[in-house]
């Protein structure tokens, strides 16, 4: 059993002490504006329970990759301008992360301000996990909670160098909560367990398709991974995306889950057509020369609405077409439907199929649908994400 994770309950904060909160508001921006909200509503729990304690609230996180240099369209001003909305108070926002600018801006913050710090990665020393950045953090703050589960598998100074300089620190509401969830995956799950896994590439699911072979009874694999699977088996699959490199993988990963005794189910027919863009689509049961597959048909629909039907425990990471186009849409769409009405345990992770099920109008209906993409990937994979694993250290 890990050691526990430190909770807020057990920081000790007076009015006006400054609380340095890493968060993940890696959020979709368009036209500069937040596009979804979903990660910035998910921190609102802790930041207002440090609020209410009369903290000085200093939030830093991460926007996209900018490399270790200052990028406008990454700038976290936009994200702060949300988080106002949201909690309908002023907010101060600080043009850089670190430095004797922000700690003074830092004391114009009121007990139960708060205040946000420019793009962590606008610095080299954010992804080097460099000691010096990771004090400037450290001293941002009194004490050090971190709420950034979709961040938690990058060993980062946010994550990682400035936790272990902070006096004191304890895990958020959201990881407290994320982490309960996806344990229950782990650790005696419901049987029968099926895993839907979709998205594009092999590569990025290797390890967990291994580890979930040795979990899972069944596992359903559809976007356009599944054409890699199928053509891995000598199936046609016409002009559809595929991963050549990854066919011996995909071969012997099917091997591997056929002598375990894990069902690995594979599309039966397909929504293709010449190109995403094309002004016609067909369901067929063989992909033809010069057509692609870009959704799951209906038979792989009422196929696997009956596998979920009967789950115990059901566990989906990424969308089973290009759902983002609408005649490609239907499938992702009706496995978000079939998964809402699963009695069993339900557990959406990734960033595209959270985005899928709140598109269904469903999102409700799921038992956890993690903010976490890799990082709720890792953790089904069984690997100690370092910003847990910092956390429970210091465990007391
Ligand atoms: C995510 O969106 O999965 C997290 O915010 C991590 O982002 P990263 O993959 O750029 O580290």
């Amino acid at each position: 059993m890990s050691r526990p994770l430190p909770t807020l309950a057990e920081l000790r904060i007076e009015s006006g002490t400054p609380v340095l909160v890493r968060v993940d508001f890696n959020v979709p921006l368009h036209d500069g504006e937040v596009a979804d909200d979903t990660r910035i509503r998910a921190a609102l729990p802790t930041i207002q329970h440090l609020r209410e304690r009369g903290a000085k609230v200093v939030l830093c996180s991460h926007l996209g990759r900018p490399k270790g240099k200052p990028v406008a369209e990454y700038s976290l001003e936009p994200v702060a301008s949300k988080l106002a909305e949201l909690l309908e108070t002023e907010i101060i926002f600080a043009h850089d992360t670190v430095g004797d600018e922000v700690a003074s801006l830092l004391d114009e913050v009121q007990p139960g301000g708060v205040m946000v710090v420019e793009n962590l990665r606008f610095h080299p020393g954010e992804k080097a996990n460099d000691p010096d950045f990771s004090q400037q953090l450290a001293r941002l703050g009194r004490a050090y909670v971190n709420d950034a589960f979709g961040a938690m598998h990058r060993a980062h100074a946010s994550v990682v160098g400035a936790a272990e300089q902070s006096e004191q620190i304890a895990a958020g509401l959201l990881v407290e909560a994320e982490v309960k969830a996806l344990d229950k995956l782990l650790h005696g799950p419901e049987r029968p367990f099926i895993a839907i896994l979709g998205g594009a590439k092999v590569s990025d699911k290797i390890g967990v398709i291994e580890t979930l072979a040795r979990r899972c009874d069944g596992i359903l694999v559809g976007g356009a991974m599944a054409y890699t699977f199928m053509a891995a088996q000598g199936r046609p699959v016409g002009t559809s995306r595929v991963e050549s490199e990854k066919f011996l993988l995909a071969k012997r990963l099917l091997e591997r889950c056929t002598e375990r005794g894990v069902t690995i189910y594979l599309p039966v027919d397909h929504v293709v057509a010449e190109a995403p863009d094309s002004e016609s689509c067909q369901v067929v049961k063989e992909i033809p020369d010069g057509m692609a597959g870009f959704d799951i048909g209906p038979e792989t629909v009422a196929r696997w609405t009956d596998v979920i039907g009967r789950a115990g425990t059901v566990f989906w990471n990424g969308p089973l077409g290009m759902f983002e186009i609408e005649a490609f849409s239907a499938g992702t769409m009706a496995i978000a439907e079939a998964v809402a009405g699963c009695e069993g345990y339900t557990l959406v992770g990734g960033g595209d199929s959270a985005a899928a099920v709140k598109r269904s109008g469903m999102a409700d209906r799921f038992d956890h649908i993690s903010t976490g993409g890799g990082a709720s990937l890792e953790f089904v994979e069984g690997k100690e994400l370092p910003g847990l694993r910092t956390l429970r250290l210091r465990s007391s």
